[in-house]
């Protein structure tokens, strides 16, 4: 295992300011976010959208990763470069979803296993020659009705450990991503057991697995209530509660934690992350963002009018935002200037 890059490529991930743009829709998502705004899903329309983001003027000063999906890594710019080739003349990090989705986990109604071990190593070893640096995996967990099983915290805490694993030994930066499901109607003390029991369960399998945490990034949810809970908390819990449980359960020289929008609106993901990055205190990891949809959906409904520029501009001002949120410089009055 090559830690000396690993290690330099998690650092450049997390740099000061920056952030991941998570646009590694797999096929079905992105046709489905493309036909919910009029566009008829292709492999042509999916890279033209995506072509469009990447080709934004200075969008680099704010984002140091873009995760892919197969389909797209293997697409080109307008100009006829390669995709990848073309994020990494910009100082951009390509990665690459790696998972081959979330699947029902046997006996267990309702509940997910991620899958996609199965020829990793060499999805890995072909993904890197193409100029990917770093990789995802995202594991889905629900709560209610008795979810989530102590199987489905364990299947997937291993799973994720395995992946981890495997992308390290063959250069990739693991993102480790278990989700806990914003939906439901549990109050955000729940969300926050659930969160610390995938959690450690997660970095238990990595330690027994033997993952170089300080090569690695975590991608985690924020503690919210279920989006039917009738007690939601404010802005200010959100940011406490999800930092005191990541102090609890994250191992402390993993260099960053890049969290998932998970469906909240842009303007809560962004404060969220503003309200952590303001604390007094001192968190030993960098907080930063990997975000989808609060990036995106903005710029996708603008870029389906036809105005590509106009999509940009949406793309480049939800990335500042974000950018300014590393440091807690972010307000809401800068949302519309
Ligand atoms: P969202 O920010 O839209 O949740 O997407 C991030 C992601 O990559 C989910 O796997």
């Amino acid at each position: 295992m090559d830690t000396q890059l690993l290690e330099k490529t998690a650092r450049e991930l997390v740099a000061a300011g920056k952030g991941i743009l998570a646009a590694d829709e797999s096929n079905g998502t992105m046709s489905n976010r493309l036909e919910a705004v009029g566009v008829s899903a292709s492999p042509d329309t999916r890279n033209a959208y995506r072509a469009n983001l990447f080709s934004t003027n200075g969008y680099e000063k704010y984002i140091s990763g873009v995760i892919l999906f197969d389909e797209t890594i293997r697409q080109k710019m307008p100009d006829g470069r390669n995709i990848p080739d073309a994020l990494t003349s910009l100082g951009v990090y390509p990665g690459i979803k790696v998972d081959t989705g979330a699947k029902d986990l046997a006996n267990h109604a309702g509940e997910k296993i991620t899958e996609g071990l199965d020829g990793l190593r060499d999805r890995c070893e072909e993904y890197f020659s193409m100029g990917a640096r770093f990789a995802k995996w995202r594991a889905v967990i629900e709560i209610g009705d008795g979810k989530p099983s102590t199987a489905c915290i364990s299947t997937n805490a291993h799973a994720l450990a395995r992946y981890a694993s495997i992308c390290q030994e063959q250069g990739l930066v693991p993102i480790i991503e278990p989700e806990v499901i914003m939906a439901g109607d549990h109050d955000a003390q729940t969300c926050y057991d659930i969160t610390s029991s995938i959690l450690s369960a997660t970095f238990e399998e990595c330690r027994i697995q033997g993952v170089h945490i300080p090569g690695a990034l975590l991608k985690p949810n924020m503690i919210i209530a279920g989006t039917s809970c009738s007690e939601q908390i404010t802005r200010s819990e959100v940011a406490e509660m999800t930092v005191d449980c990541l102090t609890k359960n994250v191992p402390h020289n993993l260099p960053g934690i890049v969290f998932l929008s998970g469906g909240q609106s842009d303007e809560d993901a962004t404060a969220h992350l503003n309200l952590m990055n303001e604390m007094d205190i001192i968190h030993p990891w960098q907080l930063s963002y990997s975000f989808g949809r609060a990036l995106l959906a903005n710029a996708l409904k603008t870029w389906a009018t036809g105005d590509n520029e106009g999509s940009q501009s949406v793309f480049l001002h939800r990335s500042r935002m974000n950018s300014l949120a590393r440091t807690g410089d972010w307000s809401s009055e800068l949302e519309n200037k």
